[in-house]
């Protein structure tokens, strides 16, 4: 039995998905001219009854931020898609604006005529050069069809679309960083309140949403809002895209309903690699915390995967078998959340470069037993009492790594260095295994 519900990634191996002509030959922009002849409300409406969360990590409802723009107050109003994806592991929205950009600039058409922004944005990630070509011709075969720019679909509606690429920094992904990017400002996150929904971009109401919260909006205006809820979990409606990577046999992009579980996914993805076992991995991203073999049958859903003590993220499922170091590993994390760490707030700022100091002491085996306590003491010092949510997304994978494998940090005290390192002397060697 496949629990797959492919709707983003339906077409996506059709040679031409990316092409003005492909996504209208599944119906796409039929969505976009539905929603123009709709009220407003009524669209906010819709995706609030669908139960659409916010695909960028914290799982907010779309409906609900949208209809947090004050209307009628004679100001601007600015839709801001999130497409700067640089965590660590999450890999969903580049393949989705590669694979089908104009879902985007549909979804963009209705959230914008929805929240009444005359003007939107998309913040890509500057790296990915070959998408930010892909999405710019997306815009252009757009404007050319007459879906963007003055009196689209001839409704008398006016949307005129910015695609502004990005320098390369993690936190301009966090949505306030991103709007003082996207001002030409250097990128660090604002003090809130106020919210972006009262003063964002330029002060004025603005919405920010993920790229794949924004992708999902055509398909609820077409199909409406129960045939969303008829996929996904009691409080998690809908399908997603879960993103499998590491050593499995078949990674990539797996898109099913909210609360299927990594066995699950496993099986579709032919399992660990041949003649592996699961170790770790992460529910949602290199900033949510760590799960184990122990949490394979958890619904990967918000409340599944708070429940058993970490986050869905943004549904980046990093699988890593028995021949990983775990202190490497949250070592590699550490170092770059160290070298995007912003600045701004001292605990992050300085936390961070610590956390890098203890544990390349421990991956060394040059640290003491108590350089594990140190490391938790910083992680509390740093968690809650940081500017942004970066801090925290630091402290979770050393948290939760010592939670399950502190006996693996001590074999590194013992051992005098990684026991994974094929060129040391390892505990194995000592052990004769
Ligand atoms: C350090 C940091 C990086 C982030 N990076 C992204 C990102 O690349 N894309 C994204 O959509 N959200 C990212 N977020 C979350 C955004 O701040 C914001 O919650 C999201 O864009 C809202 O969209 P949604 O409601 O559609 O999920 C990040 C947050 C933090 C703290
Ligand atoms: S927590 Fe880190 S990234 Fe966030 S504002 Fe403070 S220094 Fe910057």
């Amino acid at each position: 039995m496949t629990k797959l519900t492919p709707v983003l990634s339906a077409h996506w191996d059709e040679k031409d998905s990316f092409t003005l002509e492909g996504y209208k030959r599944h119906g796409g922009y039929t969505a976009s001219a539905k929603a123009l002849k709709m009220e407003p409300d009524a669209i906010i409406q819709q995706v609030k009854d669908s139960g659409l969360r916010g695909r960028g990590g914290a799982g907010f409802p779309t409906g609900m931020k949208w209809g947090f723009i004050p209307q009628g107050d004679n100001k601007d109003h600015y839709l801001v898609v999130n497409a700067d994806e640089s965590e660590p592991g999450t890999c969903k929205d580049t393949p989705l604006l590669l694979a089908n950009p104009h879902v985007l600039i549909e979804g963009m058409i209705i959230g914008s005529y929805a929240i009444r922004a005359k003007y939107a944005f998309i913040y890509i990630r500057g790296e990915v050069t070959h998408v930010v070509r892909r999405m710019q011709q997306a815009i252009e075969d757009a404007y050319k069809a007459g879906y963007l720019g003055k009196n689209i679909f001839g409704s008398g509606v006016d949307l005129e679309l910015v695609l502004h690429v990005g320098a390369g920094a993690y936190i301009c992904g966090e949505e306030t960083a991103l709007l003082d990017s996207l001002e030409g400002f250097r990128g660090q996150p604002r003090l809130r309140p106020p919210f972006p929904a009262i003063a964002g971009l330029y002060a004025r109401p603005t919405v920010v949403n993920n790229v794949e919260s924004i992708a999902s909006v055509p398909s609820i205006i077409s199909n409406g809002a129960e045939w969303f809820q008829s996929m996904g979990t009691e409080k998690s409606k809908g399908m997603t895209l879960y993103s499998l990577s590491g050593h499995v046999a078949n990674p990539g992009q797996f898109e099913a309903p909210l609360g299927i579980t990594l066995r699950e996914i496993l099986e579709l993805a032919g399992g660990i690699r041949k003649g592996h076992q699961l170790k770790f991995w992460t529910p949602g991203g290199s900033s949510t915390p760590l799960f184990t073999v122990e949490h394979l049958d958890t619904p990967l859903d918000y409340e599944g995967v708070s429940a058993a003590g970490s986050m869905l993220g943004t549904k980046a499922l990093q699988i890593f078998d028995e021949t990983t170091c775990i202190v490497r590993a949250v070592l590699r994390w550490t170092e770059f959340y160290k070298h995007e760490s912003c600045g701004k707030c001292t605990p992050c700022r300085e936390g961070t470069w610590w956390l890098v100091q203890i544990l390349k002491d421990l991956e060394s085996g040059k640290g003491t037993e108590a350089d594990l306590d140190k490391l938790i003491d910083l992680c509390d010092n740093i968690m809650g009492r940081s500017f942004c949510a970066l801090a925290d997304g630091a402290a979770s994978p050393i948290v939760s790594s010592l939670k399950y494998f502190r006996s693996e940090y001590m074999d590194h005290l013992r051992n005098g260095g990684c026991p994974f390192d094929p060129h040391a002397s390892t505990l194995f060697d000592k052990a004769g295994v």
